[in-house]
């Protein structure tokens, strides 16, 4: 007994004289096992959107999707009130959504140029969609839709994932609002006497609260995108304008 308690003491001493001289000089940097955080922390001051887009479908940059390519352009050019909408219906073109489009946009996929929904955007004088004193739909626009229809005037969709890095007013936010609102903020008579064309017209609505307010749908101020059935701007697209807003809106 005696001296197998001195064999436990001595062995004691050991595995405590080990544990202290592992916690006192084995302590090593923390190594960090796992793959680095996607989310990258935003010192703007913006709230981040941590919900992770799950990418299944990846927009392809050769196809043009309706939803997020023509739709805007047709809503804010053609389908309002007095115009293509349901209930104005000139000309029995209904151009709010896919299936009115493909069915009154007069879509001749054999000869995609000969669309009557193509031709009347290069007509000129009074023909000319959409008519004066609205402007001209930019040559873009216009060889977006040619390229719609000669892809068959599909109805495809795709993931996006949503690129908040680098952004900025020109490749970012104005780009937006040329294809989502221009269409009624520009010309002679922009909608709610509101022009959105270039930076300065762009600026001034931050600078008097009326940019976020209406795409944020806030009380007092007139919900944007119209017509408001369709729906807010995508949260994208309001995110990247928010974080444009909260570097001071710079004209980069
Ligand atoms: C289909 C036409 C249409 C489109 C597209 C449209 N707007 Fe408007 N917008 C209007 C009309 C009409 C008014 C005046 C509304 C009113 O007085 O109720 C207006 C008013 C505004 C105002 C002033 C709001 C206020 O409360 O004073 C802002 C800012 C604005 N729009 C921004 C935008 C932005 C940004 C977009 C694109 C995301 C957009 N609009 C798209 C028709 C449109």
């Amino acid at each position: 007994m005696h001296s197998s308690g001195k064999i436990f003491f001595a062995f004691g001493t050991c595995v405590l004289f080990a544990l202290i001289a592992y916690t006192s000089s084995c302590r090593r940097e923390p190594v960090y096992i796992g793959y680095e955080d996607p989310t990258p922390i935003d010192t703007t001051g913006n709230p981040v959107d941590t919900t992770p887009v799950v990418v299944t479908h990846p927009c392809s940059p050769d196809s043009v999707y309706f939803e997020q390519d023509i739709l805007p352009i047709l809503t804010s050019n053609c389908a309002m009130s007095g115009c293509h909408d349901v209930l104005s219906h000139e000309e029995g073109v209904i151009l709010d959504n896919y299936t009115n489009t493909r069915n009154t946009g007069k879509i001749n996929l054999s000869n995609p140029s000969n669309s009557k929904l193509y031709r009347v955007l290069n007509q000129s004088g009074g023909d000319r969609m959409p008519p004066s004193p609205r402007t001209a739909l930019p040559a873009d626009q216009r060889a977006l839709i040619l390229k719609w229809i000669q892809q068959g005037a599909q109805n495809l969709t795709c993931d996006s994932a949503c690129d908040t890095t680098n952004v900025t007013f020109s490749t970012s936010v104005m780009p937006l609002i040329t294809l989502k609102c221009k269409g009624c903020h520009s010309g002679t008579s922009p909608s709610g006497n509101v022009s959105l064309t270039n930076y300065t017209q762009v600026k001034a609505s931050v600078t008097n609260g009326t940019l976020l307010g209406s795409i944020l749908h806030q009380t007092g101020y007139s919900a944007m995108p119209q017509p408001v059935a369709n729906g807010p701007l995508p949260d994208c697209d309001i995110r990247k304008i928010q974080i444009w807003v909260a570097a001071g809106s710079p004209d980069n």
